[in-house]
């Protein structure tokens, strides 16, 4: 969607995969403090993002009021009519405090909603409310939209998420707009025009097998993600304990080199060492939000089931960024072919891992290989030497 928003992929942060549920006020204003304190807000996660259940279960009564004095029509009323509200358990400041708070840390604050009649943890969803929803985000200060896809009504999702982009337009506040229909009707084929960032999958969890799968998926519609609009492979699992330190590098690593939200998923207040390197390396951070916004691609597989793999993508100033990607469960030699990643036959390369932090070769050409465990990755930029003397030059 251009809306002038999402020029690279948004960072921040997201309440639902490690609190689902078990969220209140006090959690979102910690983990901005975390932000700030762990330095990960400098490096550009800079949206804090409260997912389902931070609202109450019924809309507010009162603008509905006059119809549902007719006893008859009460409960019906009660779902339909009024503005949503906090959940006064939970959010009682209400959300213009919140992001009050947050902005004064510079930080923005993102909410969540539904294209149906309820979220899908049942608290009151946004269809046929969109503008007076968008409105009350807009009041509230809001800087970002997640919308869902539960409670449908079986309408088709081109049909229900384009109201809620008007509406939010229609506030005059920037909203970064995130589609999340699960993949539902190929949205990467006709929500360039909708949202900020559509998801390609179903959700994740914190597994393996689910992180490599999803990246598959989502695979399929690269050639559709760019400035203004995003493939969204769903929010980061790194830290919440599912996956091994080198599983978690590969998750973060294909994240980045595709182009994905980094939307980080756990508990920052309580971050490991190893998660926090992980989520703060700048050079692979960098990849993610390269000015080109091109998302890279699985580019080769062989082995078992395909398990051995290199990704790549182009970055901007004719340089390339790759990804080594060992899926086997044993250790296995991997190797980018120059005709494989894009690169003419005979192009000599300095090759910088990103993991390292170091040039490990200077003038590669015709391949690189690398010798990786199982379930790790590598991942490097690639610059061709005649790149390189121009930015001397
Ligand atoms: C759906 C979404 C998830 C999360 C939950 C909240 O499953 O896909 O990302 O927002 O709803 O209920």
């Amino acid at each position: 969607l251009q809306n002038g928003l999402a020029r690279t992929p948004p960072m921040g942060w997201n309440s639902w995969n490690f609190f689902a549920c078990n969220i209140n006020e006090t959690v979102i204003k910690e983990t901005a403090d975390a932000l700030i304190s762990t330095g990960l807000a400098n490096l550009g996660y800079t949206y804090v993002n409260i997912d389902d259940c931070w609202s109450k279960v019924t809309r507010d009564a009162k603008a509905g009021s006059k119809i549902a004095n007719s006893l008859l029509c009460k409960t019906k009323m009660m779902l339909l009519q009024g503005q949503m509200v906090p959940d006064p358990k939970t959010f009682k400041s209400g959300i213009k405090a919140l992001a009050d708070y947050v902005h004064s840390k510079g930080l923005k604050l993102g909410i969540y909603s539904d294209a149906g009649k309820f979220t899908c943890q049942v608290r009151p969803g946004s269809i046929f409310h969109e503008k007076e929803d968008a409105m009350s985000f807009a009041s509230w200060d809001v800087d970002y939209l997640k919308y869902d896809n539960c409670f449908n009504l079986g309408i088709e999702p081109k049909k229900r998420y384009p109201p809620m982009r008007d509406a939010l337009n229609a506030t005059g506040r920037s909203i970064f707009y995130s589609i999340c229909e699960w993949g539902v009707d190929d949205p990467a084929l006709w929500a360039g025009k909708v949202g900020n960032s559509w998801r390609t999958t179903e959700d994740i969890n914190d597994t393996w097998v689910s992180m490599t799968n999803i990246a598959d998926l989502n695979d399929k519609w690269a050639a559709y993600a760019g400035p203004g609009g995003w493939n969204d492979p769903d929010m980061l699992e790194v830290g919440n304990g599912g996956m091994t330190y080198k599983e978690y590098r590969s998750h973060f690593s294909i994240w980045a080199l595709i182009k994905a939200p980094l939307l980080i998923g756990c508990d920052i207040r309580n971050m490991t060492a190893e998660t926090k390197e992980i989520l703060s390396n700048q050079e692979v951070i960098a990849v993610n939000q390269d000015p080109l916004g091109v998302q890279g691609r699985k580019v080769h597989s062989n082995g078992t089931d395909g398990c051995q793999q290199v990704w790549a993508g182009p970055l901007s100033g004719n340089s390339l960024s790759v990804v080594l990607w060992n899926r086997c469960m044993q250790a296995a030699t991997i190797t980018a072919e120059w005709n494989v990643i894009g690169l003419e036959a005979g192009t000599s390369v300095s090759v910088r891992d990103l993991w390292q932090h170091e040039v490990v070769l200077n003038n590669a050409v015709a391949s690189f290989s690398a010798q990786l465990d199982a379930h790790d990755c590598r991942m490097y930029v690639f610059t061709p030497q005649a790149a390189l003397m121009g930015n001397v030059m």
